[in-house]
């Protein structure tokens, strides 16, 4: 196969909030696409944000043209998607404090569905990653109204669980970060599961160096990651680790890496589960999900990940009629 190289064509992001903008400043910094597309329903949002990334360019030295675009809810303005090889959808309320992700499903199905349809038309042969929540749910959606093959729509969350964990793992043993390797799996919700037995410290296991207490300790504080900073923040949600993982994973499928890396994806009886959308490991490349990627669970992990597709599988075929 030919070797895949920089410049990389059209990356889009749908939604120009804090997660989006901050993924369209990440990807352009990267410098390897030659434009970022950010677009928002508020008139003017996306042009002002594109118009302030790109005067940054001096400064940081990066070529890549971020270019702004207003869309409607009947389809104007998508056009800009064309030619897109990659969509990041971020459209969608965030939560306040004391909300879950759930409380957002039917305001955000509505957006994403009508985000999603817009995609197929002008995109069709981009690879979806979303990020809208409820994140399980709104892939699954997403995947339904765009009617692109399961392998080219995944969604953002177990980068991002992932990378909390190791965070949280750091900061409780008092070690540099790079030397923590750390997993979750299952949904970005309430059955999200930290996988303890993946995750090391120097290449030791976490249970060598870390009491069971603390262990315990650490999964719940990955599983309450993202309403530790919504209580925070008081107005909105995380932007900057989450949006650090879509970038990521974004950029492994233009550059056809094949990083495996943890994201929401379609099962086919992989970990004995079908016909959800969950998070698992997987090899990302140009198809989007080249492969689920499956690793040894302790049978107690396994029974979680069980219980997530179980959890999430219902909630996903509720929003068939959203
Ligand atoms: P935000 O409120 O800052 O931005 C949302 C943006 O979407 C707004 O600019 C809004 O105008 C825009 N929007 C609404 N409807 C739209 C439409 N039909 N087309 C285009 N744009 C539209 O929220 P933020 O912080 O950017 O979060 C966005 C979403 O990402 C939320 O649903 C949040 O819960 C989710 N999220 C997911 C995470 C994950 O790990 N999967 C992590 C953090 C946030
Ligand atoms: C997060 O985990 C709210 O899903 C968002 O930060």
């Amino acid at each position: 196969m030919a070797p895949v190289s920089p410049p990389f064509d059209r990356v889009a992001v749908i939604g120009a909030g804090f997660y989006g903008s901050t993924t369209a400043l990440r990807l352009a910094e990267y410098d390897i696409f030659t434009t970022v597309v950010l677009t928002d329903v508020v008139a003017g949002k996306a042009e002002g944000l594109a118009l302030d990334m790109n005067q940054s360019r001096p400064i940081e030295g990066f070529a890549t043209t971020v270019v702004g675009a207003t869309t409607g809810m009947d389809g104007s303005g998508y056009e800009v998607l064309t030619g897109a090889g990659v969509v990041i959808i971020t459209a969608g309320l965030p939560r306040k404090p004391g909300m879950s992700r759930m409380d957002l499903l039917a305001t955000n199905a509505a957006i994403v569905r009508g985000v999603a349809e817009n995609v197929a038309r002008y995109a069709p042969d981009a690879v979806v990653i979303v990020v809208s929540n409820p994140l399980d749910e709104m892939t699954a959606l997403a995947r339904l109204a765009t009617g692109f093959p399961a392998h080219r729509v995944m969604g953002q969350a177990g980068m991002l669980d992932t990378a909390r964990f190791s965070n949280n793992v750091a900061e409780a043993l008092r070690v540099p970060v790079a030397r923590v390797r750390t997993l979750t799996l299952g949904s970005h919700g309430d059955t999200m599961v930290p996988v303890p037995s993946a995750c090391t410290v120097d290449g030791r296991p976490l249970a060598d160096v870390a009491t069971a207490e603390q262990v315990t300790e650490l999964v719940e504080r990955t599983r309450n990651g993202g309403a530790e900073i919504v209580a925070l923040l008081k107005t909105g949600s995380a932007y900057y680790a989450p949006s650090a993982a879509a970038a990521r994973m974004a950029r492994a499928v233009a550059e056809d890496s094949g990083a495996v890396m943890p994201v929401c994806a379609w099962l086919t009886g992989e970990y004995g589960i079908s016909g959800v959308y969950l998070g698992v490991e997987a090899e990302l490349g140009a198809v989007g999900v080249r492969r689920v990627v499956e690793r040894d669970l302790t049978p107690a992990e396994r029974a979680d990940l069980e219980a997530a597709a179980a959890a999430v599988r219902a909630k996903q075929s509720d929003v068939e009629s959203m």
